[in-house]
């Protein structure tokens, strides 16, 4: 799992029993508490740079390398704030799976929440994806919707989204990882 944020996401697929090997964080943040407190491994591969000079490919390396020490087969991005490079994709190819707060392809990007809410729609929602080398394409393994209300702020919008989160990506990777990902895939009915 790869996460940013306040992991409440994370907390959720640890909560719904998924079989994680390590958390990776790429700055100081509430993901990492949750992992310690959940006895998971943790790996901080910590940017040191937000500018012109950061090397993505580099860090990148750095992430897989962590990564594979671990030994995993799926990697799950729950507000990772870092876009990673090719090698990644390389290194797991199609078992990149992310989650992001709108209905792709409408609202890519780290602001979907606010573009929704500013571009005055009436519903938005989220999407599990499996990740490509675009920023928030690849195919869709599910999508649902949330109203967006009057009086919605970013935050009460995105605390709506993320309720759907918590529920929906833990259910779309557990059949993921369970050798479902064709049928996922496809959209064919479960066994
Ligand atoms: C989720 O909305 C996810 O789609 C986005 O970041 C949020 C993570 O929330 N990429 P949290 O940090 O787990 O609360």
């Amino acid at each position: 799992m790869l996460a940013s944020g306040t992991g409440t996401v994370l907390e959720a697929l640890i909560e719904a029993g998924l079989p994680v090997s390590v958390i990776l964080v790429d700055r100081p943040c509430r993901a990492g508490l949750v992992a310690k407190e959940a006895g998971i491994a943790l790996e901080e591969v910590t940017r040191d740079c937000y500018g012109r000079d950061f090397s993505r490919s580099r860090y990148t390396e750095a992430v897989v390398s962590r990564l594979q020490a671990h030994g995993i087969g799926t990697v799950a991005m729950a507000g990772f704030g870092t876009v990673l490079g090719d090698a990644m994709l390389a290194a797991f190819p199609g078992r990149v799976v992310n989650t992001h707060p709108s209905l792709l392809p409408s609202f890519k990007g780290w602001h979907a929440v606010k573009d929704a809410l500013e571009a005055g729609v009436q519903e938005t929602g989220c999407t599990v994806h499996i990740a490509t080398a675009q920023v928030d394409e690849g195919p869709i393994l599910a999508r649902e919707s949330v109203p967006v209300l009057p009086g919605d702020t970013v935050e009460s919008l995105h605390e709506r989204i993320k309720s759907v989160e918590r529920r929906l990506y833990p259910a779309v990777l557990g059949r993921l990882i369970s050798g479902g990902e064709a049928a996922v895939l496809t959209g064919r009915p479960q066994p």
